[in-house]
């Protein structure tokens, strides 16, 4: 079967301007393939290059060299480095969520708001996307008082939860997602782990960086470890 992402000698670096342009070589050789329905996690210490090779992924950091071949629903196979901003754009909109670590907090939206709104941009009825959300944040306990209110406000793992369930509502058919389970009690731990394979049951594709062993043992079909922005790859024992 054609792999859904076929990852091929990606290089990543970064100059550091207040630094007389030190070079910094963030990811060298970087060669993986993913199947479809597949759950990657992406591993190693802090600094090894998870974040930035999530980010050439989602195509926020342009790569210096290198492939990355995806197996789009509109446009077939791609290679997302070398793609227009529009089929990049495009892409993003049907297939393609990022979920970084931290929610951005939108000023003066209401929690069930910000989960219900990528529903209602893709066309669903607006008070069957506010129930679905309202499901969502009732799975993730979060207390209903809050459901109207501000999320600036809230604690980390509060914001983290707003912030996970933003990101899984729509179903994308390709999620990447930094760190989903850092703040979160075991219970609420436990949820986001079980929505996350309710999705892969839909179909979806999952990179996931972790440093939790229970999220990576419970939810990874497969570990891809970066040690110094180069892959090392393991495999997950399971839980
Ligand atoms: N935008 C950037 N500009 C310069 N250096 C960066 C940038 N983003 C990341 N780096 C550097 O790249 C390396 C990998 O960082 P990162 O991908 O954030 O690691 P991780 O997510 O594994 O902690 C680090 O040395 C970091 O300082
Ligand atoms: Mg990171």
């Amino acid at each position: 079967m054609n792999p859904f992402l076929e990852v091929i000698n990606l290089r990543k670096e970064f100059f550091l301007h207040i630094l007389n342009d030190k070079k910094i070589d963030a990811l060298e050789d970087i060669n993986f393939s993913m199947n479809h329905g597949e759950i990657i996690g992406l591993t190693g210490k802090s600094g090894s290059g998870k974040s930035s090779l999530m980010k050439c992924l989602y195509g926020t950091y342009l790569i210096n060299e290198g492939s990355v071949m995806y197996d789009s629903s509109q446009y077939g196979k791609i290679d997302l480095a070398k793609a227009t901003e529009h089929e990049i754009l495009r892409i993003r909109k049907k297939e393609l969520t990022y979920c970084s670590q931290f929610l951005q907090v939108i000023p003066r939206v209401p929690a069930l708001e910000i989960v219900a709104e990528q529903l209602i941009a893709d066309g669903v009825d607006e008070g069957d996307a506010l129930e679905k959300a309202r499901s969502f944040l009732n799975r993730l306990g979060l207390p209903e008082e809050l459901w109207d209110a501000y999320p600036s406000t809230f604690s980390g793992g509060e914001q983290q939860r707003i912030n996970v369930a933003q990101a899984i509502i729509s179903e994308p058919r390709f999620l990447l997602i930094d760190e989903p389970t850092a703040s979160l009690d075991v219970r609420t731990k436990d949820v986001v782990i079980q929505m996350i394979l309710d999705l892969k049951k839909s179909g979806t594709s999952v990179i996931l960086i972790t440093h939790d062993a229970y999220t990576l043992a419970n939810l990874a079909d497969r570990e891809l470890k970066l040690t110094n922005g180069r892959i090392e790859e393991a495999e997950v024992a399971t839980a």
